[in-house]
């Protein structure tokens, strides 16, 4: 099972606006980073135990150029996801990523490369894998 970690929650933080003017969002809104490449979001995530985590990011690029940004665990770049145009900015979709977390708190961050920013982010779904 997966949990649900809203960009517009208490655990994460949006450098720029939470805003809810684009439908298709879960929660009541969601990160609209400022067009900046310090901008960024970041999730605190809970696990149970340490180990592998598949990292579901929902976000929307209506604009024509990807948005790539890269995902930082604790710390530590684990890659440089492309998140790609969806064509509207209600054009939702998701990026999945592997990583490793550890037992406890660990952060999770979207450092965008360009100083186009991040795409609107909806919420990131954490799933352990079983164990
Ligand atoms: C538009 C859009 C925003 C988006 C921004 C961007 O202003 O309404 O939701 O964040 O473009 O280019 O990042
Ligand atoms: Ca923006």
């Amino acid at each position: 099972d997966a949990t649900r970690y809203e960009a517009e929650g208490s655990g994460a933080t949006c450098t720029g606006t939470i805003d809810s003017n684009h439908s298709g969002y879960s929660g009541t809104g969601f990160c609209n980073g400022d067009n900046t490449d310090s901008a960024y979001a970041e999730f605190t995530v809970q696990a149970s135990a340490a180990g592998t985590a598949t990292l579901d990011l929902r976000f929307a690029n209506g604009s024509s150029a990807g948005r790539p940004a890269d995902l930082i665990v604790n710390g530590t770049r684990v890659e440089t996801a492309s998140f790609a145009s969806t064509g509207s900015w209600t054009g939702w979709s998701t990026q999945t990523v592997t990583v490793q977390l550890v037992a406890g708190a660990n952060t999770i961050r979207l450092d965008p490369t360009t100083a186009n920013g991040l795409p609107n982010i909806d919420y990131l779904d954490v799933a352990q894998a079983s164990g």
